[in-house]
């Protein structure tokens, strides 16, 4: 393996114990997100300083919509001190962000910030962070299943792959999920045909930049076959 392919150019996130890590310290669940969020900041930080060029993180899943509302607003009010405070740090040292998933139904003002947020990004940036936010692989894929029937013309890989949300962005090379449970939970299923999968018990706010190193440098043990022998 070169050393270009040592460090994963796109990296999933799932950022999941923020509830448990709250109710730890007998607080309610958004304290936990609130930890969770500037976590996450950091991360996307130490993401760029290693050279990865997408790390995308599942901040809300079309599952977690379901949650009480007064969780959902928590988790809205997060999204609107983010890009009021953090998103131009983040332009400022040369990366983009980008949402996937529909976020039609969220509130007005978020989606207007989270369109927004893409629209002022720097053009060819180093470094992407990815929201997926009312994202769910199984609408992801059945949504290009529907706009591929409404063309007319027979659609291959590639084309099937322009009908999804990431369309332009790489496949995954690593997911790592945090909080102890073994599974992607809806995310980006077709992306992650060969991704390496990275577990931690370790609850998200509390995933720290060296466990987060260390899961790269376990990913860059890993041989990786695409199904070639
Ligand atoms: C899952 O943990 C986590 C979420 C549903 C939300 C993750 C969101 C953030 C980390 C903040 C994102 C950043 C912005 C800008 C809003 P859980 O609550 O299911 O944890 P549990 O399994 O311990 O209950």
């Amino acid at each position: 393996m070169g050393e270009s392919q040592r460090t994963p150019r796109h990296v999933g996130l799932i950022m999941d114990g923020n509830g448990r890590w709250a109710k730890k310290r007998l607080m309610p669940r958004g304290y936990g997100h609130n930890a969770g969020m500037n976590r996450m900041i950091g991360l996307a930080e130490r993401a760029k300083e290693r050279g990865v060029q997408y790390l995308t993180v599942y901040t809300l899943s079309t599952e977690n919509f379901s949650r009480p509302k007064e969780e959902l607003e928590g988790l809205y009010a997060l999204f609107r001190k983010y890009f009021a405070e953090n998103v131009k740090k983040l332009y400022k040292k040369g990366a983009a962000v980008k949402v996937i998933g529909d976020i039609s139904v969220l509130p007005q003002d978020i989606c207007q910030l989270l369109v927004d947020g893409e629209k002022n990004s720097p053009q060819s940036a180093e470094f992407t962070l990815i929201f997926a936010i009312n994202y769910g692989a199984r609408s992801e894929i059945l949504r290009a299943v529907r706009l591929a029937k409404a063309q007319k013309e027979e659609i291959d890989a590639d084309g099937f792959e322009r009908l999804l949300y990431t369309s332009g962005i790489p496949d995954p090379d690593l997911i790592i999920r945090t909080g102890g449970e073994k599974r992607l939970s809806n995310f980006l299923m077709y992306q992650a045909a060969y991704a390496e999968l990275y577990f931690s018990d370790t609850l998200f706010p509390d995933f720290s930049d060296g466990e987060f190193d260390r899961a790269l440098d376990d990913f860059s043990h890993r041989e990786r076959r695409f199904g070639n022998v």
